[in-house]
């Protein structure tokens, strides 16, 4: 029997098969002239890392490779990425830049953790079930808890219960050391920095340190009237993965320490991992293209909205039920079979979702599938309206045609 967590994962045979082969187009709002777009090609709802890059992030990386530099993160624009991040933090930091959110997350709670130790974290959190065992491997064999009876979001009454059960007989038990929270949560919400204090309290009433998986913190700080340095270490963040390749970057992660002393080592680590790139102004300048004067959040939120409207006309769509209020760039909906079938027919990726992470009042009907649709920074308005069409208006062809398989 296919266990929940196997289910998680897409359907990816079905996925692959229904995708087209995607079509250059004319340039987007962002300049971006490889846009995959309209219906009768594809309509990525997949994942926010299926588009490329943003022009400005382009140039910087253009910019940057036009003259010799010094290696291994000495360069001009990893230095100024550092002082970008240390001014929209607000904060003195130790920042390093690896190529995978993967190695970001694992290589943070090495630093924060004990190989003896326990690492608490949503159930369905990215550490737990999509990094294989990357963080149990960089940590030395730290446990992963799940906080089981959290729903979209991890509560400080949940976290309190799970601390409570754990059993604590040393040197027979794991302790905690650490707790991971992603921002955006695995459900698309987003964490204000009140429920980050109450959280990271309880964390250290327990000695344990708080990692933020930030792979959508972008879009978190883009929703939330607030500023970064509300939502990290003014809220007892100790680590933050910032993600930017979900929202405009090519491949481009930076580990942020907000209290040197867990940076103690790190380079070392990272080394130890692989993740210490000759080049490192490929990361450095990615980095500055995205910080500087707001792109960011520029493109943040320009996924949100493109997310928003999607929300709104999917639960304006007869049988259709958005489960989650949409915070993010990510929509959870369950629609009629037939439905996701015809919008799969018509162009549109998306992948089915995990009933076991649905609302606690939600479940899924016999003929309904649980749907999860991701916008980027690249999805504009009239691709969304299109899309919401398609839900009404095209019937579906009868096969696609082999040739048009993406690989
Ligand atoms: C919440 C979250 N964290 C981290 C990552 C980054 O993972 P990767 O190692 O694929 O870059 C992802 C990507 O899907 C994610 O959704």
């Amino acid at each position: 029997m296919q266990s929940s967590l196997q289910c998680l994962r897409p359907f990816s045979e079905f996925f692959c098969r229904s995708i087209w082969r995607p079509r250059p187009q004319k340039s987007s709002a962002h300049g971006n002239p490889a846009k995959w777009s309209s219906l009768g090609s594809a309509v990525i709802f997949g994942s926010d890392n299926m588009v490329g890059a943003s022009d400005r992030i382009l140039d910087a990386l253009v910019e940057a490779n036009a003259t010799p530099a010094p290696s291994y993160g000495a360069d001009p624009w990893t230095i100024e990425a550092e002082g970008l991040l240390a001014e929209t933090f607000e904060h003195d930091l130790a920042a390093f830049f690896v190529a995978t959110g993967t190695a970001a997350n694992s290589l943070a709670l090495s630093a924060i953790t004990q190989p003896w130790s326990a690492v608490l974290c949503h159930r369905h959190a990215h550490i737990m079930v999509d990094e294989s065992s990357a963080p149990e491997f960089f940590t030395g064999g730290a446990r992963l808890i799940p906080v089981m009876d959290a729903d979209g979001k991890i509560t400080p009454e949940a976290l309190g219960r799970t601390l409570k059960r754990l059993p604590a007989d040393g040197p027979h038990n794991v302790r905690p050391s650490a707790v991971s929270l992603s921002q955006a949560s695995e459900c698309g919400l987003v964490y204000s920095p009140y429920e980050i204090a109450a959280l990271t309290d309880i964390a250290k009433s327990h000695g344990a340190a708080v990692h933020m998986d930030g792979a959508r913190f972008a879009n978190a700080v883009a929703r939330l009237n607030c500023s970064p340095a509300e939502l990290t270490w003014k809220a007892g963040v100790d680590v933050l993965c910032l993600g930017a390749s979900k929202n405009g970057a090519l491949a481009a992660e930076a580990v942020v320490f907000f209290d040197r002393k867990h940076a103690v080592d790190f380079s070392s680590r990272r080394k130890r991992a692989g993740h210490l790139v000759a080049k490192g102004r490929l990361f450095g300048a990615q980095f500055v293209g995205w910080l500087q004067d707001g792109h960011w959040l520029d493109l943040a939120r320009s996924a949100n909205r493109a997310a928003d409207q999607l929300s709104a006309g999917l639960a304006r769509h007869s049988g259709v039920r958005v489960v989650w209020p949409t915070e993010a760039n990510e929509v959870f909906a369950i629609l009629p079979r037939a439905l996701g079938e015809k919008l799969r027919a018509a162009g549109g990726v998306f992948y089915e979702w995990n009933p076991d992470s649905l609302p606690e009042n939600e479940s899924l009907g016999k003929e309904e599938v649980f749907l999860r649709f991701v916008t980027s920074f690249l999805t504009s308005p009239r691709e969304v309206s299109d899309f919401l069409e398609a839900a009404g208006a095209i019937s579906a062809p009868e096969t696609l045609p082999d040739s048009d398989v993406w690989h």
